[in-house]
């Protein structure tokens, strides 16, 4: 088929600019237009080149999927060798390497370095020739990898065709290869969903992603590139500097960490080193140290290599995030829901400079799945300020008498029997506030600094109240005497004073906390908040049924059941009458003349695909006073129908329902 000419130069065009894009949104991290906007012009290119199959190019943006899998990777020898890094370990180990650095170079002042986290991925080269990429390898023994370029063209942070014209005609790029956090957590949850082991971390994953001979699996998973170094270079060395050289690779739309500085001395490394230890634990992926390389070109030259590294770099790593030790036993907790939670308790190990002796086995399945067992040597990983993890057992260390664990079928805190929830992968205590860890958890999240704030009431001073029989209930809190608490351990008159006055002054709230204060299953606080807003009394609260409670946003059927059969209980209706008793109260909440509003009295369904999310626009009607209902019947005035609206569309037009499009809706919004 003979290709129109306009056809032909409007893909180049899309190209030109779908690449450009790319440059924006991962070397620049700056996008220029929206997803959708993207989204528009890869799908034109898609329609023009399946119209046209002759002008698919392989470094058109649309072939970055698709490819057949593989029967084994071929291999490539590196032109240039790909080394690895001395480590140090120690503030000492970096003084001496600064030192022979210096010697070496016979330099009695200041050396600069390029400082660079160092990401915990695995090392790719990339080829570009003629600026666009051929071939890109892992770097196996340093002088022959593997050939991953059909996976390594999924990567959406890899450029297929380098941005601009005064890229050289050869160009080797060096880089790590890594699985952001975001990905790797979201990957592990799909992967236990479906029963499947998931990996044990992100460099794991990203290794075995990129390691597919499929390359449509590796296409979805959430891999992504920084480049930090070269091999060969037709027309030499791009700068002077390590630093510039690597800056220019942005120009070309290649991607390169934001982290990178030029440091002096080795007292610079230190502190960047420091740095970047505090800000470790909030970046979105995993690094083990940092790097240091001579930043001056010329004196890398001069310092050469030993062996398999270069006398130019080094990397300085953190304390290692994981660690081995004895799994002692595993305990239950209870949570203030009910949920019971077993939790590891470990020979205590020092995991990145931190003492662990617990760390959290989330639930049952995961116990399974990972296949622990009392007695096990297992693997804890602490990364950040996350709590620790259990991340697997070593098989060959397990004692022969070792059982798999199970989980109890009555609560370990009050003996009520389990319900389990299959859909939630949860198993709760039915003992509600019969049972004492029930009570103790609803109480010190009653007394919460974001709920009613009651001052210097701590966990364990709750738990003292609770195991004493002081108070069962949040309101019981309300009528200790000076005489009851005083009588406690550690508890002074002065202290015992002071609880009763931050708890007099508790009572004054607001309608929000009291409601978050509650404790009612996924009533968060700005759930609590929007609740308060909309219902103004507790009355009318207590007396809305699911479908009205429906009308509240972020209010689903699920939080309206719980709100529903929380205020159902003879239980609940009592503690609260007694907090009111007591002299809980608030300000009321000022609420808007519902009957004057535009909407008032009208009931709007939406459907389809629309520009904003649909809680929004649902939030948007609500606030003129519209009621928002889930299916369309005889009682709906209005269906807002974005595109593809389906059923609800063809039952509204039976129906006589006046139908909305996009823009008709935001007009009738506008007023
Ligand atoms: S430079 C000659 N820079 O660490 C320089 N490596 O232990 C060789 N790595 O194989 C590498 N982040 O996989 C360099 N900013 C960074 C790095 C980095 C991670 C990895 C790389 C290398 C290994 C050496």
């Amino acid at each position: 088929m003979t290709i129109p000419a306009s056809a032909m130069s409007r893909a180049v065009e899309l190209r030109d600019l779908i690449n450009l894009h790319n440059y924006h949104y991962y070397a620049l991290d700056d996008p220029q237009i929206p997803d959708s906007e993207y989204d528009r012009l890869l799908r034109e290119l898609q329609d023009l080149e399946s119209q046209y199959p002759d002008l698919v190019t392989s470094e058109s943006p649309t072939q970055r999927v698709g490819a057949l899998p593989l029967d084994g990777f071929g291999e490539v020898t590196h032109r240039v060798p790909m080394l690895s890094l001395d480590n140090a370990f120690t503030d000492t180990e970096m003084q001496d390497f600064d030192r022979r650095v210096r010697e070496r170079l016979d330099y009695s002042e200041a050396v600069l370095y390029a400082a660079e986290p160092k990401l915990d991925g695995l090392a790719i080269s990339l080829r570009y020739e003629g600026g666009v990429l051929v071939q890109a390898a892992t770097r196996g023994d340093g002088s022959k990898g593997e050939d991953v370029t059909l996976n390594v063209r999924t990567i959406p942070s890899v450029p297929l065709r380098l941005i601009g014209d005064d890229w050289p005609e050869v160009l080797e790029v060096r880089g790590e290869i890594y699985m952001p956090l975001a990905g790797f957590n979201q990957l592990n949850i799909r992967a236990q969903a479906s029963g499947e082991k998931g990996f044990a971390n992100p460099r794991n994953a990203a290794a075995g992603s990129l390691r597919q001979l499929d390359p449509r699996i590796t296409a979805q998973r959430p891999l992504a590139m920084y480049c930090y170094g070269f091999g060969e270079i037709s027309s030499g060395p791009l700068a002077d500097t390590q630093s510039e050289g690597i800056k220019r690779l942005t120009d070309w739309g290649l991607r390169i960490s934001p982290e990178m500085r030029v440091v002096k001395g080795v007292e610079g490394c230190l502190d960047y080193y420091r740095q970047m230890g505090e800000r470790r634990a909030s970046l979105d992926y995993d690094i083990d140290g940092v790097v240091f390389k001579v930043d001056s070109l010329d004196q890398q030259r001069q310092l050469g290599f030993v062996s398999r590294a270069p006398r130019w770099a080094i990397a300085q790593k953190f304390p290692a995030q994981e660690e081995m030790t004895e799994l002692l036993a595993i305990d239950i907790q209870v949570g203030r829901t009910g949920a019971l939670t077993p939790v590891a308790r470990l020979q205590p190990v020092t995991v990145a400079g931190v003492t662990v002796t617990n760390a959290t086995l989330h639930n049952e399945d995961e116990i399974k799945r990972k296949d622990i067992r009392v007695g096990d040597t297992v693997i804890i990983r602490r990364a950040g300020d996350v709590i620790p993890q259990v991340v697997r057992s070593i098989a060959e260390r397990r004692p022969a008498n070792a059982l798999p664990f199970v989980m109890p079928d009555h609560c370990p805190e009050c003996g009520s029997d389990v319900i389990r929830d299959e859909a939630e992968a949860t198993i709760r205590c039915s003992g509600g506030l019969f049972c004492p860890a029930q009570r103790r958890q609803a109480i010190k999240h009653f007394a919460a600094r974001r709920a009613m704030d009651v001052e210097g009431l701590g966990d364990k001073l709750v738990d003292q109240l609770v195991a004493v029989g002081l108070v069962e209930t949040p309101a019981d809190l309300y009528k200790l005497t000076l005489p009851a608490v005083e009588g406690l351990e550690r508890m002074g008159r002065k202290s015992a004073e002071n609880l009763l006055q931050a708890l007099e002054k508790s009572k004054q709230t607001t309608f929000g906390r009291f409601l978050f204060a509650l404790g009612i299953r996924e009533v968060g606080e700005a759930t609590a908040n929007a609740l308060a807003k909309h219902y103004g009394t507790l009355d009318q609260l207590m007396q809305a049924d699911t479908e009205a409670l429906q009308q509240v946003s972020d209010v689903g059927p699920i939080v309206a059941e719980h709100l529903v059969t929380f205020f159902k209980q003879p239980h609940n209706q009592e503690v609260i009458q007694a907090l009111l008793d007591a002299g809980v109260e608030w300000e009321p909440v000022e609420m808007p003349d519902v009957d004057s509003l535009t909407l008032a009295g009208k009931t709007f369904v939406i459907t389809g695909t629309l520009s904003l999310p649909r809680d929004e626009i649902k939030q948007k009607l609500l606030n003129l006073g519209a009621k928002v209902t889930g299916s369309v019947s005889k009682k709906t005035d209005y269906l807002i129908a974005g595109e593809d609206a389906g059923s609800k569309r063809a039952k509204a037009e039976a129906l006589g329902v006046v139908i909305l499009d996009e823009d008709q809706l935001n007009a009738l919004l506008a007023g």
